[in-house]
């Protein structure tokens, strides 16, 4: 059985003002909804904001990349056991901004989710196609191979140990989302592809659909059966519409 799950994604945005208003929101909204449901993934700097304020809450947070080195010289990077020294539970690997504007590939995906798995964090692994490659035809080869080189790098138990996130490049902030049956067809690719590795993690693993998700089009995405809830960019922002998504999402109930 899976339960829906809903992450947000503040990408690089916040100050410790407005987390603290929207932190106070979510948390005072979050009653009735059950624990586990929601998680944010905040800018390094905040997290220990977050893990102050989400404690005890039910809500979970993470981080939004790390190094796929445990420690050394890498100026500027971030190590998963030092997210996990903040709580962190979650950490999104392979965004497709950071495959995009950092060049990371799915090889690298792979071991960045190795080394969040090798410290206990649950990675996010982001998978998409872009709009050319939606419009040539080659969604279902794009993202079956970018499952498929992770795997190779990463390995099973990794990927059985991951949530993995479908967002079509072309739907992320663009205010263009996905209809929910091509998300349903994308997703239930995804589970096919982990149904070949391991068969009775493919009944279990949580695919998320992210892409302009807003508290408008979540019911009808989170509806479909092999869409498992949301990664959420833009409107993770806004406590009200963030919570709006999240109810939305356990309304719909295990699948
Ligand atoms: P968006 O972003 O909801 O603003 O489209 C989603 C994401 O990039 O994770």
């Amino acid at each position: 059985m899976r339960s829906k799950f809903v992450a947000g994604n503040w990408k690089m945005n916040g100050s410790l003002a407005a987390n603290a208003a929207l932190l106070e929101a979510l948390v005072s909204g979050s009653h009735g909804l059950p624990a586990g449901a929601m998680a944010v993934l905040a800018p390094f700097p905040y997290l220990a904001q977050c893990e102050a304020r989400l404690s005890g809450s039910g809500i979970r947070w993470g981080a939004q990349d790390l190094s796929e080195h445990a420690s050394g010289a890498f100026t500027g990077e971030v190590a998963g056991s030092m997210l996990r020294e903040f709580g962190c539970s979650f950490v999104l690997v392979g965004h497709s901004e950071r495959r995009a504007m950092h060049g990371e590939s799915s090889e690298l995906v792979g071991r960045k989710a190795v080394a969040a798995h090798a410290v206990g964090l649950t990675p996010v692994v982001c998978v998409g196609e872009s709009l050319a490659e939606r419009e040539a035809g080659l969604t279902e080869s794009v993202v079956s191979s970018q499952i498929q080189v992770f795997l190779d790098v990463a390995g099973p138990a990794v990927l059985a140990a991951a949530v993995i996130a479908y967002e079509p490049v072309w739907a992320i902030g663009t205010g263009k989302t996905a209809s929910p049956e091509q998300a349903q067809e994308v997703h239930a690719l995804v589970r096919r592809v982990v149904a070949a590795v391991d068969a009775g993690r493919a009944s279990t693993i949580q695919i998320l659909y992210g892409g302009s998700v807003k508290g408008s089009n979540a019911a009808s995405l989170f509806a479909m059966p092999d869409v498992d809830g949301g990664l959420v960019g833009g409107a993770s922002l806004n406590g009200s519409e963030f919570l709006d998504i999240c109810r939305a999402a356990v309304a719909c109930g295990p699948t």
